[in-house]
Parts: C-alpha cells; sequence; structure tokens
C-alpha cells in the first residue's frame, strides 16, 4: 500500500502492525512529518513500512508496484498541477486490479465551507502568528454562531459556525485556513480520474452511494440515470455533499456493479459492534419466563 501526503503515517502505522506480511510506503513533503512518523516506526520495531520525505510533485512509483494506493486530506488542499500529479501517481502505482482512495470536498455542500473560510481569511487576513490566526478563527467563529440571525443562509451559517468550533485547531488550520482548499463537483473529480485513465468505482463509505434518504419519486429518478457518474452527481445535489472519499481504479477494467450476496463471501468483515456478555440478567430480560 502507498499513501500520498500520509503525514506521521497515523494511518500506515495500524495497519502495518495488524498485517505484517504487506508492506507500506508513505510519501510526505513535510519532513517534520515523516520524522516523527519514522520515530513511530522504529519504536515499533516495523520492517514492513518505508516513509519518504518528498512532494508527490517530484516523486514517482515503481509501474503497477501497489496494490492499494491512498490520498486522505491532500487532493482539495493542494495546487491543480500537484492535484494533477497525484492522479498521475495513482495511476502509475496501481496494480492492474488494484485501488486507489481519494478524499476531497465536494460541491455543492462545499460552497457553504467555502463562504466560513471566506470570512475566516479576511478576519485574519492581516495575522502571521499561527497561534494568534488560530485564536482569532475561533472568536470569528463564536460571533457568528451567537450572533448570525436564525433564518434562510443565516441558519446555515450559524450551523456550520457551531460545527468549526467543535473542530481542532489542527483541522481549523488544515481545512479552513489553508492556502489551498478547493472543493469539485464530483462530475469534474471523475472527469480528472479519466484523463489519468481511471475510472469511479464506489464510495469507500458504502452508505453514502445510498438514496434511501431521497423521497419516492427523486430515488425513482436517480435509479433511472444509467450512468454511474451522473447517478452520484444528482446524488450530491440532493445530499448537498460537502465531502467525498472516492475508489477508483483502472480505466480499461470493466466492473460489475450489480450487488449480489455472493460477492460478499470472499470479502473480510470488521466491525465496532460488541456482543452483550450473556449474564443470567440479561438472558432473562431478553427471554421472559412464560405465564
Ligand atoms: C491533512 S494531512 C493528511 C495526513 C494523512 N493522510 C492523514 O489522513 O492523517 C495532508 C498531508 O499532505 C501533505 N502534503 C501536502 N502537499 C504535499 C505534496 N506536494 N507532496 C507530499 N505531501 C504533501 C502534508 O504535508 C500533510 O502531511
Amino acid at each position: 500500500m502507498l499513501e500520498l501526503g500520509c503525514g506521521d503515517a497515523g494511518n500506515l502505522v495500524p495497519m502495518a502492525l495488524a498485517l505484517p506480511g504487506a508492506s507500506f510506503v508513505g510519501v510526505d513533503v513535510a519532513v517534520g512529518a515523516t520524522f516523527r512518523g519514522q520515530g513511530l516506526v522504529d519504536a515499533l520495531g516495523l520492517d514492513n513500512v518505508t516513509l519518504v520525505s518528498q512532494s508527490i510533485a517530484d516523486w514517482w512509483p515503481e509501474p503497477a508496484s501497489f496494490d492499494y494506493v491512498i490520498a486522505h486530506g491532500v487532493y482539495s488542499w493542494v495546487p491543480a498541477d500537484e492535484r494533477d500529479d497525484l492522479l498521475a501517481i495513482c495511476r502509475e502505482a496501481l496494480a492492474e486490479g488494484g485501488v486507489a482512495y481519494v478524499s476531497y470536498n465536494a460541491l455543492p455542500g462545499g460552497r457553504l465551507r467555502e463562504a466560513l473560510r471566506d470570512m475566516l481569511l479576511f478576519h485574519t487576513a492581516e495575522l502571521t502568528d499561527l497561534g494568534l490566526r488560530v485564536a482569532q478563527a475561533r472568536a470569528l467563529l463564536h460571533f457568528l454562531a451567537e450572533g448570525t440571525p436564525d433564518h434562510e443562509f443565516g441558519a446555515l451559517v450559524r450551523r456550520q459556525a457551531e460545527r468549526l468550533l467543535a473542530h481542532s485547531d489542527a483541522s481549523l488550520v488544515h481545512d479552513e485556513l489553508a492556502p489551498f482548499n478547493e472543493a469539485v463537483y464530483f462530475y469534474e473529480f471523475a472527469a480528472h480520474a479519466a484523463g489519468h485513465s481511471l475510472q469511479y468505482l464506489a464510495e469507500a463509505d458504502f452508505f453514502e452511494m445510498q438514496i434511501g434518504a431521497a423521497s419516492e419519486p427523486a430515488a425513482k429518478a436517480l435509479l433511472g440515470v444509467d450512468d454511474p457518474v451522473r447517478r452520484e452527481q444528482y446524488l450530491d445535489f440532493l445530499k448537498a455533499r460537502m465531502f467525498r472519499q472516492t475508489l477508483l481504479c483502472r480505466a480499461e477494467l470493466e466492473i460489475d456493479r450489480t450487488p449480489r450476496p455472493a460477492v460478499l463471501e470472499g470479502l473480510a468483515v470488521s466491525t465496532q459492534a460488541a456482543s452483550p456478555a450473556p449474564t443470567a440478567q440479561w438472558l432473562s430480560r431478553a427471554r421472559p419466563a412464560r405465564r
């Protein structure tokens, strides 16, 4: 597995620990982050992780050398030429049946995010000290959350300000105050991927592809759209989607999109669900005595 923009290897290290037979490569331009990641790799004695301190603009993989490529929190936050590099690397790196995961801010929901970002950038434009910028960003968010009249667009701004106030300082710096933060329509992302001979496979979160929440007529209309990219685009309009985690594969592969129970048989499943301990008290509540 390859991760582009791996940060301090927070995604790779747990996978490398869990899958000692697999190898992991992470690339990140931030030397401090890969240095911290390397510290973790060394402390855990992992011999299946390689971290590279380089920009994706200067790094190139062996062809078809990875089964999986992930780029989480990178695509929307880098300039256009690096977005291009990112997809070019995905294509070059992917083995024939390989899958790439790319997350990005999506439109139309991203417009609301952009409105708040514009306000935050305006308010913090004169500040160079990062700590001060974050403090002032929070001050503006409080101003909006507490002062925006609760009607029409104002209600949306207020709710978004409240949501952002719950985010960590690191996330405010990376997402809202970052020099680049470009949301794209799904059809634009799919076209960009197609330009690199990659095609849309699915969303990483299967639930996000469901049309269950749409009204019956809307769901029927969506089901009538054959092209999966167009259908997902209309779904984004309905959901006012803000964020996507899209899976891509090589464009020349033929995808069977029909969900069938038999497909699940070859897959591994994990869940956070825990069964309650079968205590006598629990059993007696589950099976009340017959009269
Ligand atoms: C939000 S962090 C995501 C880190 C990690 N993927 C995660 O999910 O926790 C984005 C990372 O992309 C890295 N990045 C930005 N531009 C890059 C570039 N041109 N080449 C490599 N890494 C880059 C940043 O240094 C940062 O570590």
